[in-house]
């Protein structure tokens, strides 16, 4: 199988030495990246900034920016057969990134924001791709109500959702404790290391494949 893995955060640059990020280790991402890849599959991982070795085995795209990951995505999805969006894409970025670093001039400054491309809201009516798509939803409250509003909203098959407000789980944590929002039904996966619940996630995505495929 030939599977698509989005992770990390991406980077929004104001001027040369400053940027718009998030939290993201881009820990559960590359689980299941090596997850895939020690399943038997082929993987390309898109990834943006992390402190990660990239898993054995794994085709590679560094990138930087949401609009590069966009272009990436556009690029290679096609050939996919499963997509998993976990990267953390920010979902604004500056209008105009400064050539010169900007200078503290005033007591208060405004940065003008415009919305980045939804890679994965683009996946289905934009790119076509009619593989197996799976996003995630980190959230702070209403977890699995707003991971369903994404399956929909999104032609998802599964949306993983994990609540990033316990420091126990969630952003650089090396545990997680997810959600799991299917069209029908809602499952739980209890805490547990991101390596193990990658390992879970991946058999559950596997199996998600083949209902689709022999139906
Ligand atoms: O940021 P948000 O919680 O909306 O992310 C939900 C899902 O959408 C994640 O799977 C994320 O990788 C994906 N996403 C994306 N492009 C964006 C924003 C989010 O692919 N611009």
């Amino acid at each position: 199988m030939n599977v698509l893995v989005t992770a990390g955060p991406t980077r929004e640059p104001i001027d040369p030495v400053r940027f718009l990020t998030n939290r993201s280790s881009g820990k559960m991402g590359y689980a299941l990246a090596h997850a895939f890849i020690h399943a038997g599959h082929h993987v390309l991982l898109v990834s943006g900034p992390t402190d990660l070795d990239v898993p054995d085995y794994v085709d590679f795209i560094p990138v930087t920016t949401a609009a590069e990951m966009n272009e990436v995505v556009a690029q290679h999805i096609g050939r996919m057969d499963i997509a998993v969006f976990v990267a953390a894409v920010a979902d604004y970025t500056p209008v105009l990134t400064e050539a010169q670093k900007i200078k503290k001039d005033g007591d208060r400054m405004t940065i003008e924001l415009v919305k980045t491309p939804d890679i994965l809201g683009s996946a289905r009516n934009t790119f076509g791709f009619g593989g197996t798509l799976v996003g995630f939803a980190a959230e702070t409250e209403n977890l699995e109500e707003n991971a369903r509003k994404k399956l929909v909203g999104k032609s998802c098959d599964l949306v993983i959702g994990n609540d990033v407000s316990s420091p126990a789980h969630g952003f650089d944590s090396d545990r997680n404790e997810v959600v799991l929002v299917y069209p029908d039904r809602t499952e739980f996966i209890s805490s547990a290391p991101k390596s193990e619940i990658a390992h879970d996630l991946v058999d559950v995505i596997l199996e998600i494949h083949r209902t689709k495929e022999s139906s």
